[in-house]
């Protein structure tokens, strides 16, 4: 074991370099940022490996097999990253590893992993929440000042939250039934379309009419920043059903359409339920800054529904790529070089003794409410 690990860098001006390693779901992921002194982000290298193969047969991630495959993969998927940087494993400052929530298995993975190359090398170890990666990504690809209003819409995750400053998050709201991602999954399961939902139900619709079939508004006549799906979800399949013939086919068309459907009405809950948020936060003009991430984020009808939201209400729309939307490890990676940056890492021997945790909620409810952690799907 190394004998001194890195300590965080306030004060000192040097720029450090972070090992992100990500398992929490079906993808095994590896990075290697730099942050430099002036909060600015260099991606030096960023290696996902996902193969929905694994788990198509059982129409959703099996937590075993995922497992499985990041014991297999990670070392590979690790040295990928290092060599796309043109960097040796002694280069750098300090590991971050995701450390929940997600499915147990890969965490313990992930996370064991981190903790291995931090004894072997003396670099730092920071166990980052997966969430956090999610909603500061934007600080890392577009340089997005605190504080901000954040959507964060992934697989497991729909919530809108108050983001102030590095691990100062308030919830306004969340699902009350499906994830958003989740949402999709399951829509695209039950069109026959495949997994993972999200970019099929947004390829099947391309080329479908979104007012074909006129989808509920959820929670229409209720106030507040919560969302729930299973209502549409509920409403594509009796539509399904219908246009089903005694074969069990739907016409191209018609899972065209109910797509399209679908996927606008989806956004415009999204769009609706930010607004109030939008209308609630009472931020000053200068603030006005409404990030949204996650897996979910990647939608293009969507980015469209919150961008006329945000130029209709005068708020300026932060969006990461597409590749740094849906999960990576990079996002891990710069989470960890902010705590690193900030002095909020944890002593050596507190991250070590660090457990994998499968819940691990980002943001405090409203105060009076007792609420889930956002719930639900495969990283709930
Ligand atoms: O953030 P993420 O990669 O993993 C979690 O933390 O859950 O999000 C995965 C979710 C899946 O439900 C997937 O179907 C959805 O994001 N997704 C999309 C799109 N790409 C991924 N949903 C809608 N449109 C997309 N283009
Ligand atoms: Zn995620």
């Amino acid at each position: 074991m190394a004998e001194k690990h890195k300590q965080s860098a306030t004060g000192g001006p040097a720029a450090a370099v972070v090992l992100g390693i990500e398992t929490s779901c079906d993808d095994t992921a590896a990075a290697l940022v730099r942050r430099r002194p002036d909060g600015s982000a260099e991606i030096l290298s960023n290696a996902v490996w996902t193969d929905h193969e694994d788990h198509a047969a059982f129409g959703g991630v099996v937590p075993e097999i995922a497992a499985r495959s990041h014991v297999e993969r990670l070392d590979i998927v690790i040295a990928r990253a290092f060599t796309e940087a043109g960097m040796a494993v002694g280069d750098i400052d300090a590991v971050a590893a995701t450390a929940g929530p997600g499915l147990i298995g890969g965490v313990m993975v992930g996370l064991t992993a981190g903790k291995a190359i931090a004894m072997a090398t003396g670099a730092a170890l920071i166990p980052v929440n997966h969430l956090e990666g999610h909603a500061i990504t934007v600080r890392m690809t577009d340089r997005a000042d605190y504080p901000f209003l954040l959507l964060l819409i992934s697989g497991g995750h729909t919530q809108l939250v108050q983001v102030s400053g590095l691990g100062d998050y308030r919830r306004l709201g969340s699902t009350i039934d499906d994830a958003a991602g989740e949402a999709f999954d399951k829509t695209a399961k039950l069109l026959g379309l495949g997994q993972p939902g999200g970019p099929r139900i947004e390829s099947a619709a391309v080329g479908g009419r979104h007012d074909r079939y006129d989808l509920p508004e959820p929670l229409k006549r209720r106030d507040g920043c919560d969302f729930s799906f299973s209502g549409l979800k509920t409403a594509v399949r009796e539509i399904a059903e219908r246009m089903t013939d005694e074969d069990g086919r739907m016409a191209g068309q018609d899972i065209a359409d109910l797509a399209a459907s679908f996927q606008f009405a989806a956004a415009r809950h999204l769009a609706q339920r930010t607004e109030n948020a939008m209308n609630a936060a009472g931020v000053n003009e200068g603030e006005r800054r409404f990030v949204v991430a996650g897996g979910v984020a990647a939608n293009c009808t969507i980015k469209a529904m919150l961008s006329s939201l945000c130029e209709r209400k005068d708020w300026r729309l932060i969006a990461p790529p597409a590749k740094y939307c849906t999960d990576n490890a990079a996002m891990i990676a710069w989470a960890g070089a902010e705590r690193f940056a900030a002095g909020m890492a944890p002593d050596f021997d507190e991250a070590l003794a660090f457990a994998p945790r499968a819940r691990w909620p980002l943001a405090t409810p409203p105060e009076g409410r007792a609420l889930g952690g956002g719930r639900k799907g495969p990283k709930a």
